[in-house]
């Protein structure tokens, strides 16, 4: 995606496309809404005065072949009314890329008042008109897609406005890596597959990646990540990748993520159904953030060091496959009693932290696809924000808070602990019927020892079943620009 900056008049200006957005208070008030309305000769205001407009925030008013204008088309987007804000500049971003998504050329006035709102501006820009079509054929095949974006500024455009665009682009380019990861087939993307996809992404930008294999894991004694893949003829891989900032500065931090990478999550013995079944190649959506994070901070050259450990598995019935009853000693050394083999994440994920704390981080930071429970808790939009850490959890909040993705702090319920006791192993992996979310929480708490951690449950938001505001159908990159707000506000 090319995204150039103007000083062009609207009016003046050849696209496929001119976006234009407007606040629902300035409808009769704003300037270049009033020079694009007189060369249409007044047919905006007649739309307006008839209710067909109101500019409530994402509504759109397209118009074909507009008479006085140089853009094949144009389109008028509602802003809502309120203080404008960056997450405003990419809801408006994102839906103009949204309306272009099928032509080749695009034209956007800026309603950005600061460089951070121009960011924002390319983050929805560039990841508005995402589209997965790499398994289409033929007529599938799309013959157009959005190539080209000009913005248009007022005034001649600093160096630091250039500069904006293009760590948005970054963040863009991120974000949408990690919705083609997450919509790519499980045959195609196996733990293998996705191990070599971040070592070419992480050497593209020179950083450091470390691939361990299967017998690489077990000489360390990652066991409960060795269970679950046993059932799968593909096999699993555990990367570790990091950036450190050129200069690092006195005092910086450190913050490691770790992501759950289940290419595929059958269930195992304790098989799914098949509707439950047909959404689980998401299930690496976790890992898929955690690469993404770490690129785009090494991308924003961020004075913080950021590691990524994806723990890349396969769950899947089999004669060999682990089964309920099974126990084996985790990474740190405790033993675990495996209860039901479809709650594979938490095993995973448990020698996946205890790799991480080892780093010493400031913050230890997981993504993953956990469990059904968060989404009955919190519906499919909401991720469930679980900190040890009262600062840390503040932090985060705020981070979302800025991105506008929606996260909601869960309890670490100490009384639920209990139901983790086993009658012969240090712990079971699973709690009672209740409470879902919180005992898995519990239980990766246990590898986790006194580093600060925080525990992000994204098995709603990862995978939508229809496109919402930013986010199109399929993968949706949610978790990429929380992770880079929290991380900025480290810096
Ligand atoms: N990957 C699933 C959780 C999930 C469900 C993610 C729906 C995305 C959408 C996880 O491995 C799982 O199967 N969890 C079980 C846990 C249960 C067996 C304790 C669940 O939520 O039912
Ligand atoms: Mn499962
Ligand atoms: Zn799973």
């Amino acid at each position: 995606m090319k995204i150039a900056l103007s000083t062009h008049a609207p009016l003046g200006t050849e696209a496929d496309l001119l976006a234009l957005g407007v606040k629902s208070d300035r409808l009769q008030k704003d300037p270049t809404l009033k020079a694009i309305d007189d060369a249409l000769g007044g047919a905006l205001q007649r739309l307006i005065a008839d209710d067909s407009f109101k500019g409530t925030l994402g509504e759109t008013l397209t118009i074909a072949a507009p008479h006085g204008l140089k853009a094949a088309r144009f389109v008028l987007i509602g802003l809502g009314s309120g203080t404008f804000t960056s997450r405003d500049a990419r809801a408006f971003g994102a839906k103009a890329a949204q309306v272009a998504s099928r032509l080749g050329t695009l034209a956007v006035v800026s309603p950005a008042t600061t460089d951070a709102q121009l960011r924002a501006l390319a983050e929805g820009l560039a990841t508005g008109s995402y589209r997965y079509t790499q398994y289409l054929t033929g007529d599938r095949k799309p013959k157009r897609q959005l190539s080209e974006i000009t913005v248009l500024v007022s005034a001649k455009a600093s160096k630091d406005a250039r500069a904006a665009l293009d760590d948005g682009l970054a963040v863009a380019e991120s974000m949408n890596l990690a919705r083609d990861l997450v919509n790519a087939p499980p045959n195609d993307l196996h733990p293998v597959a996705f191990a070599q996809i971040a070592k070419t992404e992480a050497h593209k930008l020179g950083l450091e990646c470390t691939v361990l294999d299967e017998k690489a894991m077990e000489k360390r004694g990652m066991h409960l990540l060795l269970a679950v893949a046993r059932g799968s003829s593909a096999k699993p891989r555990f990367v570790h990748i990091k950036y450190v900032p050129k200069k690092p500065k006195k005092g910086a931090k450190k913050v490691v993520f770790v992501g759950k990478g289940l290419t595929f999550d059958s269930g195992g013995l304790c098989i799914k159904p098949g509707k439950s079944m047909i959404e689980m190649k998401c299930d690496m959506g976790g890992a898929a953030v955690t690469l993404a994070t770490v690129l785009a901070a090494a991308r924003l050259q961020l004075p913080v060091e950021v590691h990524g450990i994806l723990a890349c598995v396969e769950n899947m019935p089999d004669g060999d496959a682990y089964r309920p009853g099974d126990v084996f000693p985790s990474l740190d050394g405790k033993t675990v009693e495996i209860i039901n083999t479809d709650a594979e994440g938490r095993l995973v994920l448990a020698d996946a932290l205890a790799y991480a704390r080892e780093l010493e981080p400031d913050f230890l930071i997981d993504h993953a696809t956990l469990t059904g429970a968060c989404m009955v808790a919190l519906g499919a939009f909401t991720a469930g924000l679980f900190a040890n850490d009262e600062d840390l959890a503040k932090k985060y909040a705020a981070a979302a808070a800025e991105s506008g993705e929606s996260y909601w702090r869960l309890p670490l319920t100490d009384e639920l602990r209990e139901t983790l006791k086993s009658d012969i192993a240090d712990l079971k992996h699973m709690g009672d019927a209740h409470g879902g979310a919180i005992t898995a929480a519990l239980f990766l708490r246990e590898f986790v020892g006194k580093t600060k951690w925080a525990h992000l449950d994204i098995a709603g938001p990862t995978f939508a079943d229809r496109a919402r505001s930013i986010y199109p159908k399929g993968g949706t990159g949610f978790g990429v620009l929380t992770a880079l707000n929290f991380l900025e506000q480290l810096a």
